[in-house]
């Protein structure tokens, strides 16, 4: 499975990165808001660090506008992808974009028939929000457990992509399902690697090697 990191921070990107397991990232707006750098040197920032994909977010709302923002933003770098809201416009400009060869992020993402439409107008990735449907008391991973059969009943290319991750059990489950991407905070990607008892198992280590040392000191004297 692939990770995603889903923060347009510079400084979490670049720690995340130098872990060796990252394989693109995801923004939007709201991410880039906190951000207190001109939005296209941030992603140019970003995308110079980030060895895969950066989904960069269009706000237009009509297909001819949309096309014309998503070309812009992959002028800023080779691995801008583009990030579109699921509507009627989003379909026509996603179309319109694949078929220039420009990949296309379908995002906000809540349905099983949202998803297959973004995909037969040749999205590359669609993004279920998980987090957001268990907020209002729905099952997010059970729509990813629908998606991952549909794309392969049909054969899709199309990526699912599940974000609004909130906890490490949205990962495991999206592994346990044959999603292909995760994208998560840094805060959560933190999580994955931590386990008490790695950490008791560390210390515990740590103690006896010194006992090792000081045996070895008191050898050679
Ligand atoms: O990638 C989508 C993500 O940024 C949304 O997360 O936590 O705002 O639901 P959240």
């Amino acid at each position: 499975m692939k990770i995603f990191l889903d923060t347009a921070n510079l400084d979490q990107i670049k720690e995340a990165v130098s872990w060796g397991i990252i394989d693109g990232v995801t923004t939007n707006p709201t991410l880039c808001s906190r951000e207190k750098e001109n939005f296209n040197d941030l992603i140019k920032k970003i995308c110079d660090v980030v060895p895969g994909p950066v989904s960069v977010e269009c706000v237009e709302s009509h297909a001819e506008e949309i096309v014309k923002e998503a070309r812009k933003h992959c002028e800023i770098a080779e691995n801008v992808i583009v990030k579109i809201p699921i509507c009627v416009e989003g379909l026509k400009a996603t179309r319109r974009l694949s078929d220039e060869g420009i990949h296309v992020n379908t995002t906000l993402v809540f349905s099983p028939t949202q998803a297959l439409l973004a995909a037969k107008a040749g999205s590359r990735y669609v993004s279920p929000f998980v987090g957001r449907l268990d907020d209002i008391s729905s099952d997010g991973m059970a729509l990813v457990e629908q998606l991952v059969p549909i794309f392969n009943n049909y054969g899709f290319e199309t990526e699912i992509i599940v974000a609004s991750i909130r906890h490490p059990m949205h990962v495991v489950e999206a592994a346990l399902m044959g999603a292909d991407i995760a994208t998560l905070p840094f805060n959560s990607l933190e999580k994955l690697v931590k386990h008490p008892l790695t950490d008791r198992g560390i210390e515990r280590f740590l103690d006896d090697w010194e006992k090792v040392k000081k045996a070895m000191s008191q050898k050679e004297k």
